[in-house]
């Protein structure tokens, strides 16, 4: 990440999708439903970020912590999972989108890996535009695990610890292939991170939209993108610091 790139450019957007069961709950429906509408917001969002021109999308679906709910909600989570990849992937393929997966997605269970691992193998040729999926993610495991694939990095001799430094540690994140998210959008009216791409989104812009995700739609995409539009990104640097530099590139 640097200074020097055009502070209002949006390449990448990252979501928590946050509010299904809620959203649920207030319509005296089964948390699960929540979720299932939930799975059609992606689809919404996926068109409306091929429309405003993101290339960049990235979904928080699972977290490391979500393993704590119940057995029967985080089952019919993956199934969602599972039914989304089967049906999303052809589509996805048409719109030149690559799949990308991060966080401990290998512990999911074999039916939900396996549509993953597919799903990413037919997407692997497409690289107009990129959807990632956050899934068994946390930032605190993700740093823990790069932590020790760094240390032995350095037992094998590839690495010297007095040459640490943010570009090198980087690559061995789950994100090394992604930009950092210039914008980070939560639904639902909670103010938190909640363990999501905490390192990558040092710079990144917060939106927190009041709105449920199942009801999150191209409008609400729309008012967050221009609201991230008239945001100052300083990087550090004065206000007029940033002028002067804009006028020197324009
Ligand atoms: C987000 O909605 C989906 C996941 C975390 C998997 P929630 O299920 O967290 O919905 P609320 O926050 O309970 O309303
Ligand atoms: C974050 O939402 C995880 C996902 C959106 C996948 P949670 O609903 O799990 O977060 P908390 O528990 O409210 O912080
Ligand atoms: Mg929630």
């Amino acid at each position: 990440m640097t200074a020097a790139r055009n502070e209002n450019q949006l390449d990448h957007v990252a979501i928590i999708m946050d509010g299904n069961g809620r959203w649920a709950k207030a319509r005296g429906l089964p948390r699960i439903e929540g979720h299932r509408r939930g799975g059609d917001t992606v689809r919404t969002v996926l068109d409306a970020c091929n429309e405003f021109g993101i290339r960049y999308l990235t979904l928080f679906a699972f977290s490391s912590e979500n393993w704590k709910r119940p057995a029967d909600e985080v089952g019919s989570l993956m199934n969602l999972l599972v039914r989304f990849l089967t049906r999303e992937t052809s589509a996805l393929v048409r719109r030149g989108v690559r799949l990308h997966a991060i966080g401990q997605w290998r512990d999911l269970p074999p039916k939900a890996r396996a549509a993953l691992e597919r799903a990413m193998a037919h997407t692997a040729h497409c690289d107009e535009r990129h959807l990632t999926l956050a899934l068994s993610y946390g930032s605190r495991q993700e740093a823990a695990s790069a932590a020790r694939a760094y240390a032995e990095a350095v037992l094998r001799g590839e690495e010297k610890p007095e040459e640490c430094s943010w570009e090198r540690f980087s690559r061995y994140l789950d994100t090394r292939d992604l930009p950092d998210p210039d914008l980070i959008i939560r639904t639902s009216g909670e103010s938190r991170l909640s363990n999501f791409l905490m390192l990558q989104g040092a710079y990144s812009e917060l939106y927190f939209s009041p709105v449920p995700w199942p009801e999150f739609g191209r409008e609400h995409l729309l008012e967050a993108v221009n609201c991230f539009k008239r945001r100052e990104r300083r990087y550090g640097l004065t206000g007029e610091q940033l002028h002067e530099k804009a006028a020197v590139v324009s």
